[in-house]
């Protein structure tokens, strides 16, 4: 697996496979592969000729009490991972490489970040929206792999490319789960066994609150008073956020209408985990 730091030599190894038409795709992540992002990677290796994967922790999409320098990181383990499911390039840069002295051009986000994640963690959206277009612009890929688990980001990278005319294609990919339910993350590694067992609350809040709705409740309050009470039960577990919102503007609803998405942030100890569902997929 070739892994390149500079974006020289990311454009050069780009132009050279766009020489004989082919297509590329590419899979942002900020390393620490786990299953979730290998059926990105693989999803980009199915559908397009090359599939670059950048392996970046963005320091501009953490707060200052965030776990910046406490994120894991394992180059080569995401490289064997990235090879294994048939990735092309890896794009590991240093943060000065993305950021230089003096950088000071941002692409941020009204609307859509005001509600869930943007509410909790107020310069998050900003830091992925500027790095996801800088990353864009290195890659120039056909197609950019994002999965549902994190249901904002996917929202707000479609919006924003919508809204800036980017010339690509983004394609949402399904959560993918430990056998017991637990949303796979790279932040799971951070759990005790207590915590790991207490953090099995979240899928099944979420699946409590999916057979609700599937027995024909529309009252999103009810779904969500009953998914925070299942929660609450947990002693490790401290509620961020539980919401019912619109899937298109992120704004909460009162009435299942429309496709809906069913998202939560729950602290379990110190680690602030999320899960969601969208209506539309059950
Ligand atoms: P990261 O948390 O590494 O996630 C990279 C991609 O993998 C995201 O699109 C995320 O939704 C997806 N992913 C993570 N866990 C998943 C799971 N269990 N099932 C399916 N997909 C999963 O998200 C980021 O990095 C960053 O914000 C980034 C987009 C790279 C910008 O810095």
């Amino acid at each position: 697996m070739k892994i390149v730091k500079t974006v020289a030599e990311v454009r050069a190894q780009v132009a050279e496979w766009r020489k004989t038409g082919m297509s590329v795709g590419l899979v942002p992540t900020m390393g620490y592969l786990h299953e979730g992002h290998a059926s990105l990677i693989k999803a980009s290796v199915r559908d397009n000729d090359k599939t670059v994967v950048s392996v970046f922790v963005n320091p501009m999409q953490f707060g200052p009490a965030e776990d910046l320098e406490s994120y894991p990181r394992d180059i080569n383990r995401d490289s064997l991972l990235a090879g294994e499911c048939g990735a092309d390039l890896i794009f590991n840069p240093e943060p000065e490489e993305m950021y230089h002295e003096g950088f000071s051009s941002f692409v941020d986000m009204s609307v859509l970040t005001q509600e869930l994640c943007g509410l909790s963690r107020p310069v998050h959206f900003r830091g992925v929206c500027t790095v996801v277009t800088k990353l864009f612009n290195i890659v120039k890929p056909d197609r950019a792999y994002f999965g549902k688990k994190d249901a904002q980001q996917l929202a707000v990278v479609r919006h924003m490319v919508d809204d800036l005319n980017m010339d690509l294609t983004i394609v949402g990919c399904p959560i993918i789960r430990e056998d017991d339910g637990l949303a796979k993350s790279s932040r799971n590694t951070y759990l005790n066994a207590d915590e790991r067992k207490a953090a099995l609350v979240l899928s099944k809040a979420l699946a409590l609150g999916a057979d609700l709705i599937r027995g024909g409740e529309k009252s999103c309050s009810a779904i969500i008073a009953k998914m925070k009470e299942f929660i609450e039960k947990e002693p490790l577990a401290r509620i961020d956020y539980v919401k019912i919102v619109d899937c298109a503007t992120m704004q909460q609803i009162d009435t299942l209408d429309r496709p809906a998405l069913a998202a939560m942030a729950v602290y379990i100890g110190k680690t602030r985990l999320i899960d969601n569902f969208f209506t539309e997929d059950l």
